[in-house]
């Protein structure tokens, strides 16, 4: 069977943690590439909500390998809390949970820089304040602590001391604040550490043997490609590659063995933190953009903070079906459109008044675009109980056919509710055809 990339198509908590859950089980392996704990993966099972943030989301196939790779950035005790938390669930991760030894490591030092940096900056991003930026800052410098490192205890401390005594613990000094003593930072590091060691491996060596012996993998991308470091709206955008092609440096895999992407899209639009979003309703109580919070449950998974939510943005996903070239997409969260009597979609771009057919490389130039819109009809039915495609109001469908010629992808899943059940593979579709779908297998399996 083929290995599927699932990617957040628009400006992240497109449903990806849902998405990975679904078809997890037709799959060997899953595997995050990217990110780290500014990632809230939900999936919901029978009522009950789990949040992943450093764990893939086949965590809950059993029998289904795990793999954090090398291209992620991780929280130590945040991490060893959340395996803690998934074994007391009674979610055994023993022999089948691989970190990388090659992952970079979020020193508190880091999420100390990273609220400085917001607090002391006129251009705020509103980052989750995890550590993010600067871990992957020290990455890219080459000053990084990784897995691999935490072992050597002496050498651990020599690249501790380098860091909170040198220029990144400098840059907290000078704003008046501790970055901490260096010497109980290692402690703690190479104590969680010892924790971590039994699931530490090679895993780009081991993903590449599972391969050749014919596993499949899933490959799970977090956040979405509205905040890529290079694609998104600089510097609106979170610090690593979140497109489909991160996932080869982020994994260790050859793009050869890649063999289809899943692009994951809400029916309309959110974003958490600041920046441009065209299509933002940012029309107050009682406003469409309030219901849509209301209904979608629009929270940060990781910081709880309200999201901003807008009508579909066709122009930023077929930019992501530019960059990614989606065989299909699931558009998750249709329900939440079940009661409206119109539906707007923005299918253009005005940059002062004159229409572009691309996103702006600047935000500043973003932050000026006029949305030109469609409406169409909703389909004021609950589709919550949906389960067939053809369960699905004729408006419903007709919405998602025009989504997926705006986007030039084919609409192949669609979500009617955050549980497990309520997904529906489109039959006949490449997704359905190429997974032996739809799901679920047998009648039994439902509800
Ligand atoms: P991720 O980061 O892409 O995995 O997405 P999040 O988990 O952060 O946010 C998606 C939210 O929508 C979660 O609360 C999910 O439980 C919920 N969700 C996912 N699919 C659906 C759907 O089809 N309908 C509804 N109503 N909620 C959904
Ligand atoms: P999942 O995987 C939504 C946003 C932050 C901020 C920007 C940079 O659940 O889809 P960072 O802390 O990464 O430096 O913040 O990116 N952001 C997300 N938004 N979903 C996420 O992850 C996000 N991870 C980061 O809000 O705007
Ligand atoms: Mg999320």
């Amino acid at each position: 069977m083929a290995n599927l990339a699932v990617v957040g198509a628009q400006w992240g908590d497109e449903g990806k943690g849902k998405v990975v859950d679904l078809l997890a089980d037709r799959f060997g392996v899953v595997a995050r590439y990217q990110g780290g704990p500014n990632a809230g993966h939900t999936v919901t099972i029978d009522g009950v909500r789990h949040a992943l943030h450093h764990i893939p989301s086949g965590a809950f196939r059993p029998g289904v390998k795990i793999v954090v790779g090398n291209g992620t950035v991780l929280d130590l005790p945040k991490m060893l809390s959340e395996i803690d938390g998934l074994e007391a669930a009674g979610i055994d991760l023993s022999d089948r949970l691989f970190v990388s030894d090659r992952a970079h490591v979020i020193l508190p030092t880091m999420a100390q820089l990273d609220a400085l940096s917001e607090a002391s900056t006129d251009v705020r991003i509103g980052t989750t304040q995890k550590g993010i930026g600067p871990t992957y800052e020290a990455k890219a410098g080459r000053v990084g602590i990784r897995i691999a490192d935490l072992a050597d205890r002496e050498e651990l401390a020599r690249k501790i001391r380098r860091l909170v005594e040198g220029p990144i613990g400098k840059r907290i000094r000078d704003s008046g604040k501790d970055p901490g003593d260096a010497e109980a930072i290692t402690a703690r590091a190479h104590a969680d550490g010892q924790r971590l060691a039994p699931y530490v491996a090679d895993t780009a060596l081991l993903l590449n043997r599972w391969i050749d012996a014919g596993e499949s993998v899933l490959f799970e991308g977090a956040q979405g490609t509205l905040l890529d470091l290079d694609h998104g709206c600089y510097p609106y955008v979170t610090s690593s590659t979140t497109i489909a092609g991160g996932l080869c440096a982020g994994l260790g895999v050859s793009p050869r063995l890649v063999g289809g992407v899943l692009g994951v899209m809400k029916a309309y639009a959110t974003r958490v933190g600041e920046g441009p979003m065209p299509t933002e309703l940012a029309d107050g109580p009682g406003g469409i953009g309030q219901t849509i919070r209301d209904r979608g449950r629009e929270y940060g998974t990781t910081t709880g903070r309200p999201r901003r939510c807008g009508w579909f943005d066709a122009v930023a996903a077929r930019y992501a079906q530019t960059l990614n070239r989606f065989d299909g997409v699931c558009v998750t969260l249709l329900d939440v459109l079940d009661p409206f009597p119109e539906i707007r979609i923005g299918t253009g771009y005005l940059l002062d008044g004159r229409p572009i057919d691309a996103f702006p490389a600047t935000a500043a130039a973003a932050a000026r675009v006029e949305p030109s819109w469609e409406t169409v009809p909703g389909w004021r039915t609950d589709t919550t109980g949906a389960r067939r495609w053809e369960d699905l109001p004729a408006a419903a469908r007709a919405y998602l056919d025009r989504l997926g010629a705006l986007i030039g992808a084919e609409v192949a899943v669609v979500g009617v509710g955050p549980d497990r059940t309520q997904s529906i593979v489109r039959p006949g579709s490449w997704l359905a055809r190429a997974f032996d779908l739809p799901l679920p297998a047998s009648p039994g399996d439902l509800r």
